[in-house]
């Protein structure tokens, strides 16, 4: 393995911003790739809050920060704050990382595409399947766009109805497919969920620190069903834990965030990820993570897989 030089004058910084950050395993999974492919790069996490976002681009420009990774809740808010979009960002209308080009920041969506590589390796093929998405928000959408590309039959849940409506009126824009609109509670879900192959969870519902709930009452699940949960802290959510005692298929979250994080670390260096070594980064950092929470038996299946 090639060894990084130290932080030197010439160090490239990235980073995540988001509130919470101190849960991340974004700064394990690419310093990771930074050391495996020797390159010059360091990545912090930095803690920002909401209205803090605007100073916070404006010193990624004043400190010469390379790239940002960007999470829960900006995804949404950065979009009038960068200076040019990529169009499939602009599209799904979320951002989840920027690149500083000479003191331009742009923004894109890798979410959507970190999305489809996981369902890819699971040999899921969206074209013409009833999925259910719960959640609106900024990785809502990535996924949501993502299926409607492909052709899927989309049902979007949500708790504040009104913001899944603006989803769908979006994506409708583009795409020309089957898209219901539902309040998420139990009788939609049971409805939805009964047509329905693959159940996506891009809600936060069931991240710690308040692990102990799944947006989905269990009896509604069943072996028809691949679950796939966003939430990967814990490493099995209440949601995917229920799931697979339900007979159905899971897919943890931690696949798409090494995924977005690679086509990130891609856009920053212009180097091909090394997708092994992130993975197992991820995977550690998350069993450290764990076992600080107290959860070394989740921890150890983290590490396992
Ligand atoms: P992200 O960028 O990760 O998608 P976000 O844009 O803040 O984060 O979106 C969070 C999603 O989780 C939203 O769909 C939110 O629902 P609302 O649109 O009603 O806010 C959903 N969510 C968060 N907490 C929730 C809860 N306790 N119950 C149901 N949905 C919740």
């Amino acid at each position: 393995m090639n060894m990084n030089p130290e932080i030197n004058g010439k160090t490239e910084l990235c980073g995540v911003i988001g509130d919470p950050i101190g849960h991340s395993v974004s700064p394990a999974l690419h310093d990771a790739a930074f050391r495996a492919l020797g390159l010059d790069y360091a990545y912090v996490p930095f803690h920002v809050r909401r209205s803090d976002l605007p100073a916070a681009l404006q010193g990624m420009r004043a400190l010469n920060i390379r790239g940002l990774n960007v999470t829960i809740p900006h995804k949404v808010a950065i979009i009038p704050l960068l200076d040019e979009i990529d169009p499939p960002a602009r599209q799904i209308g979320a951002v989840n990382v920027v690149l500083n080009g000479s003191g331009r920041l742009i923004g894109y969506n890798t979410d959507a595409q970190g999305f489809l590589h996981v369902l890819s390796e699971h040999g899921i093929e969206p074209q013409g399947k009833n999925i259910v998405v719960l959640g609106a928000g900024g990785a809502a959408r990535a996924i949501c766009f993502a299926l409607a590309s492909q052709g899927a039959s989309l049902t979007i849940l949500n708790r504040t109805v009104t913001t899944a409506q603006a989803c769908a009126e979006d994506i409708s824009q583009t795409f020309r497919l089957p898209l219901k609109v539902l309040d998420l509670n139990r009788k939609n879900l049971a409805y939805a969920l009964h047509q329905a192959s693959l159940l996506v969870n891009a809600t936060s519902v069931g991240m710690l620190p308040a692990a102990g709930v799944s947006p989905v009452d269990r009896d509604l699940l069943g072996t028809h069903l691949t679950v796939m949960d966003i939430v990967y802290n814990p490493y099995k959510s209440k949601l995917l834990r229920e799931a697979a005692q339900a007979g159905a298929k899971t897919i943890n979250g931690l696949e798409m965030l090494v995924w977005q994080g690679a086509l990130a670390f891609e856009i920053w260096t212009g180097h091909q990820p090394p997708i092994d070594v992130m993975r197992k980064a991820a995977a550690a950092a998350l069993k450290r993570h764990c076992a600080a929470n107290g959860q070394i038996a989740a921890a150890a299946t983290a590490a396992s897989q």
